[in-house]
């Protein structure tokens, strides 16, 4: 739930993923664009976008292992998370949490933190108990999930490459049972 009476937040389905995968795109887009560090680094398109959720995130929900929240606002998509449960047969219990986007004008009315709240209700009724992720060191995202929270296992230095300069940050990985 959001306090915002004009959002709102449904799970997509495989198919619906692929009718909408070019708006999905562009929300990646302007997200890299915006710096965050979700995996890519520019230059990246709406094509590169795109590319992502048909051949990454597609094939992962055809299979069953890919569950994907998107948040709508006035009928435009503003925001997106997603719960991989494809883990070992040891790992059951826990889901990772994936790509937590919200649009750059769109953030900081409660988007997120209604997502991370929906993607937890989902992992509940999946039978996942534990959910992991990590972040860039230093992100609001880091603040969001400790207010949400989720507990510092560790920090990695020099995980990733930014995505706009040329320097690696460090990852923080985070967990929480729900
Ligand atoms: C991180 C992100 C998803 C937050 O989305 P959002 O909808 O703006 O977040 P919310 O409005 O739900 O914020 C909830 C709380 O999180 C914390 N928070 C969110 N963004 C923050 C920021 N930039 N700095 C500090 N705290 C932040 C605050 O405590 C906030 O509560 P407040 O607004 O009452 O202070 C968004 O900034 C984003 O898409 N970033 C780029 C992608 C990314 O880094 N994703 C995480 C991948 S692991």
């Amino acid at each position: 739930m959001t306090t915002d009476p004009h959002v709102t937040i449904s799970p997509f389905t495989a198919d619906d993923l692929a009718a909408h995968a070019r708006e999905l795109g562009a929300l990646l887009r302007a997200c890299v664009h915006d710096g965050a560090s979700i995996g890519f680094v520019l230059p990246f398109t709406d094509d590169d976008g795109e590319a992502f959720w048909r051949d990454t995130v597609l094939p992962a929900m055809r299979e069953g292992t890919r569950a994907l929240l998107v948040a709508r606002a006035g009928g435009r998509i503003v925001g997106t998370v997603q719960l991989d449960y494809g883990t070992m047969p040891n790992q059951r219990h826990r889901a990772e949490v994936r790509k937590l986007m919200v649009h750059p004008d769109a953030r900081r009315r409660g988007l997120a933190r209604a997502l991370m709240a929906d993607i937890e209700r989902r992992a509940r009724h999946l039978g996942r108990s534990l959910l992991t992720l990590d972040t860039r060191t230093g992100d609001g995202a880091e603040h969001l999930y400790a207010s949400l929270g989720y507990a510092t296992a560790g920090i990695i230095p020099g995980y990733a490459h930014d995505p706009t300069e040329d320097r690696l940050d460090a990852t923080t990985i985070m967990y929480k049972t729900v």
